[in-house]
């Protein structure tokens, strides 16, 4: 009776690590030699973003998401860097720019180089037009120098194209700074308490009637 108990617990562990053995064995012998690691598709990468920002990343006509087709690969890898290092808060786009999304800097790279290759339209969302004049003019003394002529983006640090954008994204950007809700530069805190709330809706209503980069 013991004779048969207690075999099969002497050559349980032997017959363990044969086949553990022959599995390892196995196994490397199935590893491929080492391939260089596959380009991520950015155009992949992007699909989960077009859901809010739009297939050609118009994004949301009222403003509460930004168009950013056309942005520089640089501006946008920068504010994916700020979202995910929490240095700029949104919740949506904390969540979509973490690891479980973009896994490192390949993915941060190619989604950004993608969004950066994108045409978009005319945005939907202007101001009423009734003050173009002194947009243009609030503009050019205040923002030009470091936004570029016409709004068009600027390359060091990144800047965005403000040119075409959402005229009531570009309200609130410049309004969550002055209130200090954003953590955007000081400088612009600074300026939309000079150009006050009509001020800042001009200068969003004219450069929303500039075309997009
Ligand atoms: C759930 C909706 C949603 C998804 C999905 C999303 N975004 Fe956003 N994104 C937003 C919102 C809202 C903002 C504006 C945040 C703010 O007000 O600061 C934003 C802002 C941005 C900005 C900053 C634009 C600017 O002009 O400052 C970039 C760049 C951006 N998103 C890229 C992406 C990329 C790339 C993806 C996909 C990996 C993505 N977003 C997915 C909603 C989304
Ligand atoms: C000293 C340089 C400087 C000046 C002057 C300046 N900006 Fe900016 N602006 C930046 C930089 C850099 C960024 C991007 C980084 C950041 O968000 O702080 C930016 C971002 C913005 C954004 C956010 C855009 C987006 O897509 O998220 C808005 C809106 C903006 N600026 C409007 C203005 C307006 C309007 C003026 C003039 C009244 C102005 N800025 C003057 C440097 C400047």
């Amino acid at each position: 009776m013991q004779a048969h108990t207690s075999r099969p617990i002497r050559c349980g562990p032997w017959a363990a690590v044969l086949v553990l053995a022959f599995a390892a064995g196995h196994a490397r012998a199935q590893t491929p030699p080492e391939l260089p690691a596959a380009r991520p598709s950015g155009s992949r990468l992007f699909l989960d973003c077009a859901a809010c920002h739009g297939a050609d990343g118009s994004g949301v006509s009222d403003g509460s998401v930004p168009a950013i087709g056309g942005q520089p690969a640089a501006f946008v890898r920068s504010a994916l860097d700020d979202f995910r290092a929490h240095r700029r808060d949104d919740i949506r786009m904390r969540h979509f720019s973490d690891p479980q999304h973009l896994a490192d800097a390949a993915e941060l790279d190619a989604v950004a180089a993608h969004v950066a290759s994108l045409r978009r339209g005319m945005p939907a969302t202007t101001g009423d037009g009734s003050q173009l004049d002194r947009g243009r003019s609030l503009f050019a003394r205040h923002c030009a120098g470091c936004h570029g002529a016409g709004g068009a983006a600027a390359a060091q640090p990144p800047r965005p194209a403000l040119a075409g954008q959402h005229a009531p994204y570009l309200e609130r950007k410049m309004l969550d700074t002055r209130d200090m809700r954003s953590s955007q530069s000081r400088r612009h805190a600074a300026l939309a308490g000079t150009l006050g709330e009509a001020g800042v809706s001009a200068v969003a209503d004219w450069l929303s009637r500039q075309p997009p980069p």
